[in-house]
């Protein structure tokens, strides 16, 4: 390594260590499991990224709007547990919790149309996803009208 190198590998550290801090700061909203919750959700295509079963938790910031499609308060947030299907003499029941993620409205994330986007193993700690790439990109697509929430109201209940 040379001297001009230097500068730029310890550029790089940094850029890596506050994007870790970043990403590590994000943690799930406490007590979401009281929040109002949809129904079970199955979803037998393999491809999807949420093949399995899954349950929406919405909070009473966000459940006004929910009703509407949008548009979102700041603070409204959004929570799925996503769980692998276990056949049960031919009924899909939940199996492992294998992923969770969240989404809080929050104007300073501006490069995912003002929600934060965060993706979290079963345990509870941060994935380390990028929120651009594997999050805002698809909820664009799916929902840009509905303020990038793509669940509705009348499949919830
Ligand atoms: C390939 C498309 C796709 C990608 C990528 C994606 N999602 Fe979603 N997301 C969906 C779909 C479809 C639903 C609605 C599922 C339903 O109807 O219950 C959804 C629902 C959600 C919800 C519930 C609110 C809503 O919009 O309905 C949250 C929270 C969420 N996703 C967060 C994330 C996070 C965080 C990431 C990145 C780690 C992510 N999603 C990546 C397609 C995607």
């Amino acid at each position: 390594m040379n001297r001009k190198t230097i500068p730029v590998v310890t550029a790089l550290l940094f850029a890596t260590v506050s994007l870790a801090a970043a990403a590590a700061t994000v943690s799930l909203p406490k007590g979401y499991a009281k929040w109002q919750r949809s129904k079970q959700q199955v979803v037998t295509d393999k491809k999807s990224l949420f093949y399995g079963i899954h349950y929406t938790y919405v909070d009473a910031t966000a459940m006004k709007a929910f009703k509407k499609g949008g548009p979102y308060p700041e603070g409204s947030r959004f929570v799925v547990e996503q769980f692998t299907i276990r056949d049960e003499g031919g009924k899909p029941v939940p199996g492992k919790k294998s992923m969770i993620v969240l989404m809080k409205k929050d104007k300073r994330f501006k490069d995912t149309g003002g929600w934060q986007f965060a993706g979290f193993t079963p345990e509870g700690k941060p994935s380390g996803l990028d929120p651009v790439k594997n999050c805002y990109e698809c909820h664009l697509k799916e929902a840009g009208d509905r303020d990038l929430v793509i669940s509705k109201y009348s499949d919830f209940k």
